[in-house]
């Protein structure tokens, strides 16, 4: 039965987490190690009650030790920290918290339904939720602030493993913030990008791109990825955090667009967390998948590489290659030829 504790408290669990990061535990245990409990209420300004629960949920967690001298971060916080990622697991602990938390609760009538039913959560009248997110600043604060620390995790990845070395002009379908397009063109001094985006997005993107002084290499283009045509003029059409999104009938008219304005040679790249083939995992995978399946769109998943393999070859493309990445999170690389 213990097994089933951190599944029935989950919520609770991840609340705790959240706590710990919001109220600043861990980054106070970070600067000043070893504090006594009552030293920590006093500096976090909690009733005696408040840490005795706070400390209580950390420390059955793991996320702190109560060692003899006081209370400690665990290892695996202070490895993040030391690696230099602690911000950006805050900002996905941030969005789990403002984006994701309140719709998940319709997760069964989303299955039930084959439909986001958790998007009646975030309040607007957008088609999806990043139509509504320029609808709630603070959503969508919490989005891009985790959009672009989840990419900046990750993007290393693409540009190590995914060939762009005869690659001239990328287009980046839904490139976000830009973050990948700045790390790619840093990457590669001869690429030249093209972003698409929503209206609300276009002008987060090109205050990034201009502060990373990139404005004359990366271009942000307001076009909607479903009802507008994809410029002509450009060998590779990137897809990063992109296909989790959408259903597989929509993700076949991606496929088709990018094909539609790739010459011969041209290249499409897809860049996102991958389920397993055979089903059963990563975890990371399946339980990301509530979110895609609840929340943002009508209806995507954290999709497993045979399907990514069909839809490439539905959408007409060849020598389709799959990179497993095989780090925390659980990023692939899938690249084909037109
Ligand atoms: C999950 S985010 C990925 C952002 C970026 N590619 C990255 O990896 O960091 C999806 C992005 O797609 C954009 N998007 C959603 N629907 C779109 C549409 N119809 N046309 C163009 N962009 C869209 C969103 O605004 C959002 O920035």
């Amino acid at each position: 039965m213990e097994d089933l504790t951190p599944i029935l408290f989950g919520a609770s669990a991840f609340q705790y987490l959240n706590a710990a990061c919001d109220i600043g535990l861990l980054d106070l245990l970070h600067e000043k190690p070893n504090l006594s409990k009552d030293e920590i209420a006093k500096k976090l300004n909690l009733q005696p009650r408040a840490i005795d629960i706070l400390l209580l949920g950390t420390n059955s967690l793991g996320l702190t030790e109560k060692k003899e001298q006081g209370y400690v971060n665990a290892d695996v916080i202070e490895q993040l920290i030391a690696a230099g990622q602690w911000q950006i697991f805050k900002d996905v602990v941030g969005f789990e918290q403002h984006v994701v938390y309140e719709g998940q609760v319709d997760f069964s009538e989303s299955l039930k339904t084959n439909s986001n039913v958790g998007i009646r959560r975030i309040r607007g009248s957008g088609r999806d939720l990043y139509h509504r997110l320029s609808e709630n600043p603070h959503m969508e604060q919490a989005f891009y602030n985790y959009m672009h620390s989840w990419s900046e995790l990750s993007n290393p990845l693409l540009w190590q493993h995914a060939d762009f070395s005869n690659v001239k002009k990328v287009i980046d379908v839904g490139g976000g913030t830009g973050v990948n397009a700045i790390a790619l063109a840093k990457a590669f001094p001869h690429l030249e990008i093209t972003i698409l985006e929503i209206a609300g997005t276009v002008p987060i993107a090109r205050q990034r791109i201009a502060k990373a002084g990139l404005e004359d290499r990366i271009h942000v283009v307001h076009c909607d990825m479903f009802h507008d045509h994809f410029p002509q003029g450009h060998d590779c059409v990137l897809f990063s955090h992109q296909l989790v999104i959408w259903t597989p009938e929509q993700n076949i008219e991606l496929l088709k667009k990018a094909q539609d304005v790739l010459p011969a040679g041209g290249k499409v790249i897809i860049f996102n967390s991958i389920s397993n083939d055979k089903g059963d995992g990563p975890l990371m995978a399946a339980l990301d998948s509530v979110y895609f399946a609840a929340i943002p769109a009508e209806g995507g998943m954290i999709y497993a590489w045979h399907q990514y393999m069909e839809w490439l070859d539905a959408a007409g493309f060849k020598d389709a290659k799959a990179i497993d990445c095989e780090g925390w999170t659980p990023h692939g690389i899938i690249e084909a030829t037109k």
